[in-house]
């Protein structure tokens, strides 16, 4: 059995305390197994809680993961509520739509419960959004920890980050580009519209006057049902189903319904018309492994965006504000 000899020992152990003493450790697999050893576990026992009273919490991790980490970074900066002057970044249009924000307060008091002032609201968007993810049906993704939480709110920068509805897909893939997701990736990340749903807000300007021609039509005529009018009350809960066939599984059903015309917003729709994504739709409408495979790939990059580590950023007490 061949031994490490006593020198290279020695430069190991000097290598690790050079690194811990570094200050700037990067995201590790398993970042609270001293502080924290059951983190990880509670927030999959919260978020299988959660799903089971409310199915669609975990879609809202799963979106709640791509507008905190696209805008600069995966560090809760979304989760901030307006207060000591600063606007929180719930309020841009973009983010329009999301829901069950109350719920991270469950699950933040659970690990202040287990270990206070541990466990960031950073790492609990990536992981909540990892468990929803496997809930919904989608794959596994090994997700490493150790972000810390932003003391400011981007509110002015959401806009530039997160792209609107009716975006040209080639604007949507040089956002995704700069944050190192190539085509295959985001053609794979959107399809998280395989669940969830959509105002009529984002819908009616498909429908009326006309009819959008790149619609099927007895889709629209669908969808006219669910929206009556061309100009839905913003406050009125109407909204249509991403995916009428299977609403609660992140499976490439996505595809199928953008190849037959039966996309929602106008940006699923490009996927299919676009020549450098259509190649992609058609290998993913065919085989969910590999969409599973590129979701997760994909993820795990969105996840890893510029994280603050360490002294960059703090653990807040309550993910709303910051300490
Ligand atoms: C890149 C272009 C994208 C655009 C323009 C976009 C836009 C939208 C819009 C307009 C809605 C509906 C909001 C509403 O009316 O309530 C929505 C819903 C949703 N989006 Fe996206 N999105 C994009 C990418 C993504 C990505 C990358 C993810 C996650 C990986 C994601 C996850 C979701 C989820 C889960 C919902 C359903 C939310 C719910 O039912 O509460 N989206 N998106
Ligand atoms: C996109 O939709 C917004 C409303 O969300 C609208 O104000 C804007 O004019 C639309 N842009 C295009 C290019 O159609």
């Amino acid at each position: 059995m061949a031994t490490l000899a006593p020198t290279s020992s020695f430069f190991l152990l000097l290598l690790l305390i050079l690194q811990l003493y570094s200050g700037k450790s990067d995201l590790q697999i398993n970042y609270y197994s001293e502080s924290c050893p059951r983190a990880e576990e509670v927030i999959k026992e919260q978020v299988t809680n959660l799903y089971n009273i409310h199915g669609n919490t975990a879609v809202s991790w799963i979106r709640n993961l791509f507008h905190d980490c696209i805008v600069k970074s995966c560090d809760a900066s979304l989760l901030l509520d307006t207060a000591e002057g600063m606007e929180s970044e719930k309020t841009s249009s973009r983010n329009f739509g999301m829901r069950n924000f109350k719920y991270i307060n469950t699950i933040k008091e659970a690990l202040e419960k287990e270990c206070p002032m541990k466990v960031s609201c950073a790492d609990i968007v990536a992981l909540s959004a990892r468990d929803g993810v496997v809930l919904l049906g989608g794959p596994h993704v090994e997700m490493k920890t150790g972000r810390k939480d932003s003391k400011e709110s981007y509110v002015a920068q959401v806009e530039g980050f997160v792209p609107n509805h009716n975006d040209t897909i080639q604007s949507v893939l040089s956002v995704f580009q700069s944050i190192g997701v190539d085509t295959e990736g985001t053609v794979a990340l959107l399809g998280a519209h395989s669940i969830g749903r959509v105002h009529c807000t984002n819908i009616v300007h498909r429908i009326y006057p006309t009819v959008d021609p790149t619609l099927d039509p007895t889709y629209a005529e669908y969808l006219k049902g669910r929206c009556p009018s061309p100009e839905p009350n913003p406050n009125a809960i109407e909204y249509a189903r991403n995916d009428r066939i299977t609403p609660m599984l992140l499976d490439n059903m996505y595809y199928k319904n953008i190849l037959s015309h039966k996309g929602l917003l106008l940006v699923d729709q490009q996927l299919v018309s676009d020549p450098d994504t259509y190649p992609f739709v058609e290998k993913m409408a065919a085989d969910n492994a590999y969409f599973h495979e590129q979701f997760s790939k994909a993820l795990l990059i969105l996840s890893e965006n510029n994280p603050l580590t360490e002294e960059q950023g703090e653990i807040r007490r309550d993910c709303r504000y910051k300490n």
